[in-house]
């Protein structure tokens, strides 16, 4: 299994697979200077909400060790950790990993690292355990031996520290052999499903089939799926979830289609601060994204671009929260009070 994020202890310095260059190329960068890890962040060279967490917390690490190397001051040095954790704005794992060993940085950096560390064993952990849970849950709601599945984006390895939350029950689906056929969104603009997700499907031997982001109302309202499951960038405390652009599509037909609609992350993803989605920033990227593709311009010259990165699927909408405490039912029980129950 591919590592989106590790810690090199020989080179201290944080080893990222550039996910720009998937799936033609792998490429590894070696971050070491915290400039160079925002530029990974922003430029997606590194994503998905929790390999944002674990990239937060190592980006600590990173800064206090650019800090001794060249001397900064201590409000040099918060600052900079500051601009790690501000690099995007949508996924709640980012500021989180960050503060979840920032205020170890007075006892010294190797106890930071070692909290970072654990955040990444821990990562792993609660996904392969909201996998068995989601797998579970969606057998026993659509009643089936062997289900179809839609997603969208990339909520494999790659978008984590390993093994992957809505992939994560997808692989445990198959793994069970309870797993038909996949349909992955080609997940415009930045295409994470047909260059990552359906690059990690053929690797784990997955059966699945790319298609538009358009196709993906029409395959649910046509019957060819019985559940669509997909990843979280933050989950609002009402239930309310952020994720790449186009999920509330899926949502929205998977009502009307009456299958079940399933959000699947690690609980760093539930952030109980933030009451409802319309308190959660959508990072807005730029317009090229959306006005070329693969680098060539496709819209006329002139035309202006509107590229929102994220979307909010209301409580209303979700079938089942999946995370490694258990599944919340908001379309069933909206009683906002039960996501605390599988929150951190
Ligand atoms: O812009 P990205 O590629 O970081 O967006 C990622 C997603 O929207 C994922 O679905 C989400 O982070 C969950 S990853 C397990």
């Amino acid at each position: 299994m591919v590592r989106a994020v590790e810690w090199v202890d020989e080179a201290g310095v944080v080893r990222l697979i550039d996910q720009t260059q998937l799936p033609s190329s792998e490429v590894y960068l070696d971050v070491s200077t915290v400039d160079a890890l925002v530029a990974a962040i922003k430029s997606l060279a590194v994503r998905g909400a929790p390999a944002l967490g674990a990239v937060g917390a190592l980006g600590v690490v990173v800064a206090m060790a650019q800090g001794v190397r060249e001397n900064w001051t201590a409000d040099q040095l918060a600052k900079a950790v500051d601009v790690v954790r501000q690099a995007r704005p949508t996924a709640v794992n980012l500021a989180w990993g960050v503060d979840q060993v920032w205020p170890l940085a007075a006892d010294g950096a190797d106890a930071v690292l070692a909290r970072a560390k654990q955040i990444i064993a821990e990562d792993e952990a609660a996904n392969r355990a909201l996998s068995v849970i989601g797998a579970d849950w969606i057998l026993a709601r659509t009643g089936k031996q062997k289900v179809r599945v839609v997603t969208h984006c990339n909520t494999g390895a790659l978008a984590t520290t390993a093994w992957g939350t809505a992939y994560g029950i997808i692989h445990e689906l198959h793994d069970r052999g309870a797993l038909e056929l996949v349909y992955a969104d080609e997940t415009r603009p930045l295409l994470q499903g047909s260059r990552l997700t359906s690059w990690e499907l053929t690797q784990d031997r997955i059966p699945h089939v790319v298609e538009a982001d358009g196709a993906a109302s029409s395959t649910i309202l046509r019957g060819l799926v019985d559940v669509a499951i997909i990843g979280a960038d933050r989950i609002a405390a009402n239930g309310d979830s952020a994720n790449k652009v186009g999920s509330v599509a899926l949502a929205l037909a998977a009502a009307r289609a009456g299958i079940p609609f399933v959000v699947a992350a690690p609980s760093s993803t539930v952030d109980l601060a933030t009451a409802s989605g319309d308190d959660i920033e959508i990072e807005l990227r730029d317009d090229e994204e959306v006005l070329t593709f693969h680098g060539v311009r496709t819209a006329p010259l002139g035309a202006a671009g509107f590229n929102p990165a994220f979307d909010v699927t209301p409580q209303d909408l979700i079938s089942a929260i999946v995370t490694e405490h258990g599944v919340v039912e908001p379309d069933r029980d909206p009683d906002p009070r039960l996501l605390a129950r599988i929150a951190g």
